[in-house]
């Protein structure tokens, strides 16, 4: 099975044409042709290995926690998948990723493509999606009328976690760059925090969603009102001993996340956008090649990503 990978950690030009070993597809599995991987941090992260302590792969592996294509096969307990149906998903966290040729995935992972997305517009989707569903709705709750916090409005996840927030019903300020401001009010904050001009964080939230961490996390913290809910998916909570008196003299529930892809939360995800309540922010797209794949991360490690990056597959083109 051919991807786009690594066989040991390093910068981008350790990403090479990785042939992985042949796979069967399992009873309750599915076999995809992709047609385009998303982007994420978590990509250039593992590549450089900074994650090799938290997640025991031994190179070589495809890259990539993010997809859409074609099914090709199905296993024979799968009912709802037929050859030719477009889908997306966000697969299991495994050496085979989604800058590939093929990927088996289970069939309980997978959501129709929705006909008015491309296969890169709906492969942008899932994993900052799952994400935002798993921070915003089953760790924080978060009702209508609920203020929120979201910090990195501008980026992959924020720009879906603000769809998410505003689509239950919660007000949101968001923060991000001053260039960015209105480009974070397009995807619906009520209001933006350019963090760039000093701007001040003001009032108090219900919710504070982390997708930055570090300083503008303890910046934030204090904001969060007595009993509120904080949740980081970028290492933000209890950093120091300032933060965690803070923390505990709110009584506010802290959470560090790491998501993990479930039925459920893609079928939330999939209500959403079928709903027309969450739409895909692509800022920009590469072709699903080696060189592609490096200037993809090169793109995402600078940490400006506006929405999201993807890399894109030509179906009769061998991943090179
Ligand atoms: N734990 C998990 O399950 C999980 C899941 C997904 C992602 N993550 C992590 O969450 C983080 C965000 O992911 P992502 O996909 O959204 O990344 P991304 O798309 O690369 O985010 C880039 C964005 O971060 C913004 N940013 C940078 N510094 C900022 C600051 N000080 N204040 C506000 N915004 C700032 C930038 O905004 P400007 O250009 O406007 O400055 C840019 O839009 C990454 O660290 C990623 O590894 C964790």
């Amino acid at each position: 099975m051919k991807g786009i990978g690594i066989h040991q950690y390093g910068d981008e030009r350790e990403l090479t044409v990785v042939d992985m070993p042949e796979r069967d597809v399992g009873a309750n599995e599915v076999r995809i042709s992709i047609r385009a991987s998303g982007v994420n941090p978590i990509d250039w992260k593992l590549r450089e290995g900074y994650l090799k302590d938290a997640l025991s792969f031994t190179p070589p592996l495809t890259l990539g926690w993010d997809g859409a294509g074609v099914v090709v096969e199905t296993g024979e307990s799968v009912n709802k998948w037929q050859t030719g149906d477009e889908v997306y998903f966000r697969p299991e966290l495994t050496e085979y990723g989604t800058y590939a040729e093929e990927i088996i995935v289970e069939e309980a992972l997978l959501q129709q493509k929705p006909t008015e997305l491309s296969f890169a517009e709906a492969a942008s989707l899932p994993l900052v999606g799952l994400t935002s569903i798993e921070a915003l709705m089953n760790i924080a709750r978060v009702q209508k009328g609920d203020s929120v916090l979201i910090l990195g409005g501008s980026g992959g996840v924020g720009t879906v976690a603000i769809q998410i927030a505003k689509a239950i019903g919660a007000t949101v300020t968001a923060t991000s760059s001053d260039k960015n401001r209105a480009f974070t009010t397009a995807r619906g904050a009520d209001h933006v925090i350019a963090y760039d001009q000093d701007e001040v964080i003001d009032g108090e939230f219900d919710v504070l969603f982390d997708a930055v961490g570090g300083e503008p996390y303890k910046k934030a913290i204090s904001h969060v009102k007595n009993g509120g809910v904080a949740v980081s998916i970028a290492g933000g909570v209890s950093q120091d001993e300032e933060t965690i008196k803070i923390e505990q003299q709110k009584l506010i529930q802290v959470n560090e996340m790491f998501m993990q892809p479930d039925q459920e939360k893609m079928k939330q995800l999939n209500d959403f956008v079928t709903a027309h309540q969450v739409s895909p922010v692509l800022s920009h797209t590469y072709p699903m090649t080696v060189e592609g794949a490096r200037d993809a991360h090169q793109d995402s490690a600078t940490n400006r990503t506006k929405g999201k990056i993807v890399l894109v597959r030509d179906e009769n083109t061998p991943v090179q």
